[in-house]
């Protein structure tokens, strides 16, 4: 697929896994529209994205917001006539045994990771019908295969997340409108700076790169493909969880036992 002049709206492109994308897709010929919430993140990212696409532009959105994400779009419409490509990438994260976490935070994961992709795809899809083509790219994530200890609310969020894009998949691809679906394992981003003290703590020998996501979800888009897990030895642990569920849950109540255990210790 060549990505000259081919219009590309990335939610949550002002750090981080979109940013990352926004550049290298930029660099491609694309002509990126950057959406994220904070300005001065967001004008930076541009400043670097506009350095090989002078046109690209960016624009303030909280995609959580069904009349945000509605008028963003029809911006985006109005102004560049189409949206070739819509990558639903913005996402929040939480670790915290789910108990302990506010019913507002486990709300807002799931209206910026699920809903906002639902709320973006709703107002952009009626155009990519209309002109029989397209391509939407959600990033998921690891989490929404396997669910994994403290992260209750952002599992689900994700899970929701691949159910929809597999459904998507089968009503969009006779209408000539392609799905992809990334699902990176842990990533250095500041994603997950606010979650350095918490455990279970990400496995650094799976923590992969923005740009090596960027790479992946760039060949996704060009080779047509569903579903991507990254890296590989993550979809490997996927695949074994497919073919034996009850061992792999016993395999991960013995790896976690001991961080529920230890937290247990300091609870009164
Ligand atoms: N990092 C990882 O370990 C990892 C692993 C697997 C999957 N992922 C997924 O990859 C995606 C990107 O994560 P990242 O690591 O690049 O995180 P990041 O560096 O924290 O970037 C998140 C981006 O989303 C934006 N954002 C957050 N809430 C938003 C909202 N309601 N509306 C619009 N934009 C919003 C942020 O900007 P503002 O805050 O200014 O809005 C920022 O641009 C997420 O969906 C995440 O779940 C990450």
């Amino acid at each position: 697929m060549n990505f000259k002049n081919q219009f590309i709206l990335i939610t949550g492109a002002s750090s981080g896994i979109g940013k990352r994308l926004a550049i290298d897709l930029a660099a491609r010929g694309a002509v990126i529209i950057a959406c994220a919430r904070s300005p001065d993140r967001l004008e930076a990212a541009l400043t670097e994205i506009r350095r090989t696409s002078p046109r690209s532009t960016a624009i303030r959105c909280d995609v959580g917001s069904r009349d945000q994400a509605r008028a963003m779009v029809g911006k985006v419409l109005g102004d560049f006539g189409a949206i070739d490509i819509l990558i639903n990438n913005a996402g929040v994260g939480m670790r915290k045994p789910f108990v302990e976490t506010p019913l507002d935070t486990l709300e807002q994961i799931m209206r910026t990771n699920y809903l906002g992709a639902v709320y973006c795809t709703h107002a952009v899809l009626p155009s990519m019908i209309a002109r029989g083509r397209g391509h939407i790219v959600n990033i998921s994530s690891v989490a929404g295969h396997i669910g994994t200890l403290n992260m209750a609310g952002y599992c689900a969020s994700k899970f929701a997340l691949n159910g929809f894009s597999e459904s998507l998949y089968h009503e969009l691809k006779p209408r000539g409108i392609h799905v992809s679906l990334v699902c990176p394992g842990p990533v250095k981003t500041d994603f997950n700076r606010s979650f350095a003290d918490t455990t279970p703590k990400s496995p650094k020998s799976m923590t992969i790169s923005p740009e090596s996501v960027s790479k992946t979800v760039i060949r996704a888009i060009e080779k047509n493909r569903f579903e991507v897990i990254t890296p590989r030895s993550l979809a490997l642990i996927c695949a074994f969880k497919r073919f034996m569920p009850g061992l792999f849950r016993a395999l991960c109540q013995r790896a976690f036992r001991s961080h529920v255990s230890r937290r247990d210790k300091h609870v009164p």
